[in-house]
């Protein structure tokens, strides 16, 4: 029977456009009692740095209305390890695997990437220049345009496999760096990464996270990923994963129709472990009953008729006058 999910990500034939979000699926296997991981279109694993890190101190976690913050802090057994586990992660895992990876300084992003594109085992690579909760490194890059181009510039040229430049939320101009990352080599954008948030406890008067500020994901964020997804696919031209909050069929079809080529699913699969199979079964149905014979069809379909009598109340502009 035809797959109507059956896609193309930057060069590898997916199953489905339904991936997991770095930090959110551990190596890959740890979800198995749950379902069979190789139902996934594609699995993008915990970052990695070239030593092993223990992560952030004190409390990680916080749960938040419609979402979490986080600041695990990049916690990850470093790259030799890594190389080590992989060969038998992939004998059960029989799906591309994204390899996500970080670094402090511009020359840590360029050898970890010389690692990576070593490991046979690993089809894709996602670079992370987005993650708020380390003190060096990761937003650094992703919230200074020319930080970002930078490490584009120099992770591409060590990369033959293809590289996802994972982009942070935290920043007023996402189209701006979208399009630098893309200038420099990007075969893809994936966004977003978590926002910067805090919480505290007021009957201790302290925050509740260790690190202070962690990382807010779930659905509180998903109208913002829709949102800079959809500006982004407005002048990129390379394919992006969407991702942020998504929790049902519905949010996966927005984020497809906003201009994702493939999703990842995050905190949505830590309160529904077989949320990617209900998800898969929701896509399907979903092209049967609306007469669509491949998911891609509906990539950024949102009918720009849709947009115009917001533009014309903002007065012919979509940016936002501060
Ligand atoms: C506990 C946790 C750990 C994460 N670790 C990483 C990571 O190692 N690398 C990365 O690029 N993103 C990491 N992220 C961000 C997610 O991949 C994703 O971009 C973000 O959470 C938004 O999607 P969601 O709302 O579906 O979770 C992490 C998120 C969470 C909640």
């Amino acid at each position: 029977m035809n797959n109507r999910l059956s896609t193309t990500f930057l060069g590898n034939k997916l199953d489905n456009p339904i991936m997991t979000a770095s930090g959110c699926f551990g190596y890959g296997l740890e979800y198995k009692d749950y379902f069979n991981p190789n139902e996934l279109g594609a699995a993008v694993l915990k970052g990695i740095t070239m030593e092993p890190r223990n992560g952030n101190f004190g409390t990680r976690i916080a749960e938040t209305p419609s979402g979490m913050l986080n600041s695990v802090g990049l916690e990850n057994p470093g790259i030799e390890e890594f190389k080590k586990i992989i060969p038998s992660i992939k004998k059960e895992l029989n799906i591309p695997l994204v390899a996500n990876i970080n670094g402090k300084i511009l020359e840590e992003y360029i050898e970890i990437a010389k690692e990576v594109e070593k490991i046979k085992e690993i089809e894709m690579v996602e670079l992370n220049i987005s993650c708020p909760n380390v003190k060096d490194g990761g937003m650094a890059f992703g919230a200074n345009p020319e930080m970002a181009r930078l490490v584009t510039r120099e992770v591409k040229k060590v990369l033959t496999k293809p590289m996802i430049v994972k982009l942070s939320p935290n920043v007023t101009n996402i189209v701006e760096i979208a399009k630098i990352v893309e200038e420099e080599g990007a075969d893809g954008i994936a966004l977003i990464n978590t926002l910067l948030g805090m919480a505290i406890n007021i009957k201790k008067r302290k925050p509740i996270l260790g690190n202070i500020m962690g990382g807010l994901s779930g659905p509180a964020i998903k109208p913002i990923a829709l949102r800079m997804i959809y500006q982004v696919s407005q002048v990129i031209s390379i394919p992006i994963l969407g991702m942020g909050g998504i929790t049902s069929t519905e949010d996966a079809i927005e984020f497809i129709m906003a201009g994702a080529s493939a999703i990842s699913l995050g905190t949505g699969m830590f309160g529904n472990p077989k949320l990617p199979i209900e998800i898969k079964e929701g896509l399907k149905k979903y092209c049967i009953e609306n007469n669509i014979s491949n998911i891609s069809e509906l990539v950024g379909v949102i009918h720009p008729d849709g947009g115009e009598s917001y533009r014309n109340r903002l007065g012919g502009s979509y940016e936002i006058k501060g």
